[in-house]
């Protein structure tokens, strides 16, 4: 009985991971405009599109990186690549960043919202005003940016894939303001794909929850805090495209963090003991 019951689970577990028919082709000619695409998962982001032959927006704040992005796409296949460099400080920038996406391509297929900024310098990492600035690169410009593009992502049938982190879902050591950013993104996401929902609209909403990955510069607020093992970039970013190409609602690279997410209910406080040794607690506390 147990056998078969591992066995049964496995397969479920099997078929959930690795079945997600995905089809390369099905990107070639989506119009995709993709943001924090200068450096990154979104730099790999960018270099997956362009293979798969997508048509591509690309934005973040650095003009020189961006154009090196650019160039590196168009060695690798992509079609057509245009790039706006914003900053999504500015409250004004994601409606700009999305007229800019929709004259050059004529219309949206996906919105890949991935950048994420770090507090300015000289800001106190947990104050309330690095906490506002966040809030506004981090969620408020994602809600903007989906609010401009959501006619044409109507029009298209399209996706909207939303990169976010374990720590948007599980409550961690430290990072406070980034982690509170990660989890309004959760909340609002997924309301909105309930909301599309009822409305019969066909929007495919793909939350994706990241762990770290193998690069020096981890993102904000966990820099130089979290000792834990990273994975491998270029894998992240393709756990990405297959989840939004094939309207998948969660990615979980590595898959062990389901698991993480599923047990947060029934371990909402982990011991200190427990965590500890993944963090630099003397760093983190002095930021
Ligand atoms: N790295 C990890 O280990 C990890 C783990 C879990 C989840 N994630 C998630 O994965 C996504 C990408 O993270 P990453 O590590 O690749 O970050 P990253 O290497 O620091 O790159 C961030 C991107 O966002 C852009 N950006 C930063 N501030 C911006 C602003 N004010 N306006 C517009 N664009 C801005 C950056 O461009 P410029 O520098 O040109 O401004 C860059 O292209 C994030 O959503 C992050 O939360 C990452």
């Amino acid at each position: 009985m147990k056998v078969l019951l591992f066995t049964g689970l496995g397969a479920l577990f099997f078929a959930y991971y690795w079945d997600d028919n995905f089809d390369p082709s099905s990107l070639q000619g989506a119009r995709v405009l993709l943001t924090g695409a200068s450096a990154g998962v979104g730099e790999e982001l960018a270099y997956h599109y362009a293979r798969l032959g997508s048509h591509l927006v690309l934005t973040a704040t650095t003009e020189a990186l961006l154009q090196k992005v650019v160039g590196n796409c168009r060695n690798l296949g992509a079609p057509k690549v245009f790039y706006i460099a914003e900053d999504m400080a500015s409250s004004d920038a994601p409606q700009r960043v999305v007229q800019f996406a929709l004259d050059k391509l004529g219309g949206l297929d996906y919105l890949v919202l991935n950048h994420v900024g770090s507090a300015p310098s000289g800001m106190r990492v947990r104050s309330s005003q690095t906490t506002r600035w966040l809030m506004q690169v981090n969620f408020l410009s994602y809600v903007q940016l989906t609010a401009q593009a959501l006619p044409s992502l109507t029009d298209s049938r399209g996706s909207l894939v939303v990169v976010s982190s374990l720590l948007g879902r599980v409550p961690a050591s430290f990072p406070a303001p980034y982690s509170a950013a990660k989890f309004a993104l959760d909340g609002f996401f997924d309301s909105l794909r309930r909301e599309l929902d009822v409305q019969d609209v066909d929007v495919a909403v793909t939350l994706c929850v990241l762990g770290l990955r193998d690069r020096a510069s981890a993102a904000e607020g966990v820099r130089g805090v979290s000792r834990a093992r990273t994975a491998p970039g270029p894998k992240a970013a393709l756990a990405v495209i297959r989840g939004g190409a094939t309207r998948a609602s969660g990615v979980f690279y590595p898959w062990r963090f389901h698991l993480l997410c599923l047990l947060r209910d029934w371990l909402p406080r982990p011991p200190a003991w427990f965590v500890r040794p993944d963090l630099n607690v003397s760093t983190a506390a002095a930021a």
